[in-house]
């Protein structure tokens, strides 16, 4: 038994899309959640600006003492140096656990630049399956829209342009590669309408627990929970309130970046 939180980290509100899905199957695990709004978005920073902000997410949840930091991004799970996953407690990475592809002809990846720019999912795919049309949508602007409550007519016009300019309106799977998109999946799906949607949250969260589980770590009796973000402002305190009910609220905190 091990009381103490698991820490979740993301450049802001997207990280709550696994935060939330941890605390409504793992109820008594207490969460501290650090999102770096101050700094968000994390998508058009170079890989060491990444390393750095990241680092200092991670050094903040170290300091709460957390048993596991699961990272609640993809732009840092695979942009972020080795050094930065080089830690004392377990840092798990947004999970490349994707569905089975068999009989699929065209996916979409929807990520931020920075994650496109990696291909991860686009070789993870291709080396299984080299038959497949893999669309990569990289949506300049589209998590720090969702981010800042941008109106819907920004933020469908973003995916609107992306989905035409790659041609990916008949992909068959969708791969939200970016936590921020979850918040926007109806909005998303209206353009990709043939789309089976896949939002690796779940098995991420699945993948810490087993380690958790493993070494005889989850909580043993309900613990609280704690979000903070690095700036106050956009959507933070709506969402943490609506995905965790009225009693929870956004702390803004300053983690020394
Ligand atoms: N939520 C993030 C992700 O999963 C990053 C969004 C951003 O800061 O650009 O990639």
């Amino acid at each position: 038994m091990d009381n103490r939180p698991i820490g979740i980290m993301d450049s802001g509100v997207g990280g709550l899309t696994v935060a939330r899905y941890l605390k409504k199957k793992y109820p008594d695990e207490g969460i501290v959640f650090i999102g770096d709004t101050a700094h968000n978005p994390y998508g058009d920073k170079t890989k060491e600006e990444i390393t750095t902000l990241a680092s200092s997410l991670r050094d903040y949840l170290l300091k709460k003492q957390v048993k596991m930091i699961i990272v609640g991004c993809n732009t840092i799970s695979f942009n972020a140096a080795p050094s930065f996953f080089d830690c004392e407690v377990p840092v798990v990475r947004m999970s490349l656990n994707m569905p089975a592809l068999d009989g699929v002809k065209e996916v979409a990846v929807l990520a931020t630049p920075a994650t496109i720019a990696t291909h991860r999912h686009k070789h993870l795919i291709h080396e299984k399956y080299p038959w497949i049309q893999v669309h990569e949508l990289g949506f300049p602007g589209l998590a720090h829209a969702i981010e800042m409550g941008e109106s819907r007519e920004s933020m469908e016009s973003i995916v609107r342009r992306r989905v035409q300019e790659t041609g990916a309106e008949n992909a068959e799977y969708a791969f939200l590669a970016c936590t921020h998109y979850p918040l926007e999946k109806e909005l998303i799906s209206r353009y990709l309408p043939h789309a089976a949607f896949w939002d690796p949250a779940e098995i991420t969260v699945e993948e810490g627990m087993n380690l958790l589980k493993s070494g005889h770590q989850l909580a043993g009796t309900p613990q609280p929970d704690q979000f903070c973000f690095t700036a106050s402002g956009g959507t933070a305190d709506t969402l943490v309130k609506s995905i965790f009910g009225s009693a929870a609220h956004a702390e803004t905190v300053d983690t020394g970046e």
